[in-house]
């Protein structure tokens, strides 16, 4: 059954626990919360404290997305705050090993994004350490980009990877997933969307949960 976590990049921030509860009425199985830097990538994102408010006002899990430089730095202070899981990019960590082993020892799950101009080799060996593979869709830093096209063959070479190891790791699509394109990227194989333009700034939301609880068999709420 395929999973939608809500990107929180794309809600109205003047907004925000309404469009929290939109999110939950429309059926989505998580949020996503972007941490940028203005390092790592040219944009801003939140922080441990709007995560800790999250936490406070919904039951959702939520996932902090480290797209910061040094994430290994940012570890305790992400798990302090309540996420449910914390996904690195492993090229700007140091002591990616360590960070995964202190992430699951405190009972957080583990991910690790790879960006689409970096190779899933990056990652292969510690695919033993993570709960999660996030695969972008689009270059981190901005929502509301396009979808990568070439990107969905990783998303299925992915999946393949991870079976042959016989690893319990969904594979998640993070970026430019809309109306057009989210069949695709559902058949590549992607157990989880990450999704923000296309729920918070989008008429036909409705249409979009209908498509993906239906290609994989579960009812949307309120319907
Ligand atoms: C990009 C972020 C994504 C982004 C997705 O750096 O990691 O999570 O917010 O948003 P949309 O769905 O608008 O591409
Ligand atoms: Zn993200």
């Amino acid at each position: 059954m395929v999973e939608v976590f809500a990107s929180i990049l794309a809600a109205n921030v003047l907004d925000l626990a309404r469009e929290v509860i939109k999110a939950e009425e429309l059926g989505v199985n998580g949020l996503h919360v972007d941490i940028m830097d203005g390092h790592y990538v040219c944009n801003f994102g939140f922080g441990p404290q709007f995560i800790h408010s999250l936490k406070r006002l919904t039951s959702l899990p939520v996932e902090a997305h480290l797209e910061v430089e040094h994430g290994d730095s940012f570890v305790d202070l992400f798990i302090g705050c309540g996420s449910d899981i914390i996904t690195l990019h492993p090229e700007s960590c140091r002591k990616l090993e360590e960070s995964l082993q202190k992430i699951k020892k405190s009972g957080v799950k583990s991910g690790l994004a790879v960006s689409p101009r970096l190779s899933l080799d990056l990652v292969d060996r510690y695919l033993s350490l993570v709960d999660r593979l996030l695969i972008m869709t689009v270059p981190p830093g901005f929502g509301g980009q396009r979808l990568c096209e070439n990107t969905l063959p990783v998303i299925a070479e992915a999946k393949l990877r991870i079976n042959k190891l016989g690893l319990q790791v969904t594979v998640a699509a993070d970026g430019g997933i809309n109306l057009d394109n989210v069949l695709r990227v559902i058949e590549s194989g992607a157990d989880t969307l990450v999704m923000g333009t296309a729920l918070f700034q989008n008429p036909n939301v409705g249409k979009l949960m209908e498509l993906i609880k239906g290609s994989s068999g579960q009812s949307v709420p309120g319907k």
